[in-house]
């Protein structure tokens, strides 16, 4: 598998398997992941595109099996090397996961999609670890809102999170001037989030056309916020 590694300011990004780059990366402070939901996105039943502009991952299987077998055990062994973490598992298959400190959801009126039992307006946000804020500062557990259209996000990646909604979670699980690491960037919406409001990044993905969106977007970031890392109180 080709492996890329790639340093643009405060920020680490790795082209390659997470299951195989984790072991051999160091402490950080916070995990934020918004894993593939094993959903076989994009696909009908029968394996075929369902929608053409939205498309598909092509370099695995979007499968429930492929969570428990990848996701699952990469996500372990990044809150193994972290201090807490905050992970968006999707609904389907957020049970394979290892049981968390506390849940919230993502409360969307918009609609996020169609679930077993109907029509889902929330996602559900797991929480592992201690929170690194005071109680009374730490705001709400959940939030709301579809805060922004993806837009031309869209366009490069079949499931971006927004910015907004990625940058309160980057707040909600850490501090600024931490380290914060992402095993599943995608497009790199966490890295943005990191360099906006100051946190430094690593990430890793697996597809190479979005790891290079995922550059690109980062250093656009850091070239519009000029910041200091050197660390200030939030
Ligand atoms: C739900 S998407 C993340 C989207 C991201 N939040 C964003 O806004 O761009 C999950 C990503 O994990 C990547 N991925 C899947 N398996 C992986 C693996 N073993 N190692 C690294 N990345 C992986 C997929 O290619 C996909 O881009």
């Amino acid at each position: 598998m080709k492996r890329r590694v790639v340093t643009i300011g405060p920020c680490t990004l790795f082209l390659g398997d997470c299951l195989e780059i984790l072991p051999e990366l160091g402490q950080v402070d916070a995990v934020v992941t918004d894993p593939p939901y094993g959903v076989n996105l994009g696909k009908t039943k029968n394996g075929q595109e369902r929608d053409k502009k939205r498309g598909s991952y092509t370099g695995f299987s979007d499968t429930p099996e492929y969570v428990r077998d990848k996701v699952v055990p990469a996500v372990k062994i990044a809150l193994s090397k972290a201090e807490r973490g905050l992970v968006t598992p999707g609904t389907k298959n957020c049970f394979l996961y290892p049981p968390p400190c506390d849940m919230g959801v993502w409360f969307n009126p918009a609609g996020q999609s169609t679930g077993r039992w109907g029509f889902m307006l929330a996602s559900p946000i797991l929480y592992y670890g201690k929170n690194p804020k005071n109680i009374k500062q730490s705001g709400a557990s959940s939030t709301w809102g579809s805060f922004e259209r993806l837009g031309e996000l869209k366009e490069l990646h079949p499931c971006p999170k927004p910015l907004k909604f990625t940058q309160w979670a980057v707040k909600k699980a850490s501090l600024e001037g931490e380290t914060v690491i992402d095993p599943f960037m995608g497009i790199g919406t966490t890295g943005v989030a990191c360099v906006n409001i100051r946190r430094k990044f690593i990430g890793i993905e697996l597809e190479e056309k979005y790891f290079d969106v995922a550059c690109n977007r980062i250093e656009q970031a850091l070239k519009q916020g000029q910041f200091d890392f050197g660390g200030t109180a939030e």
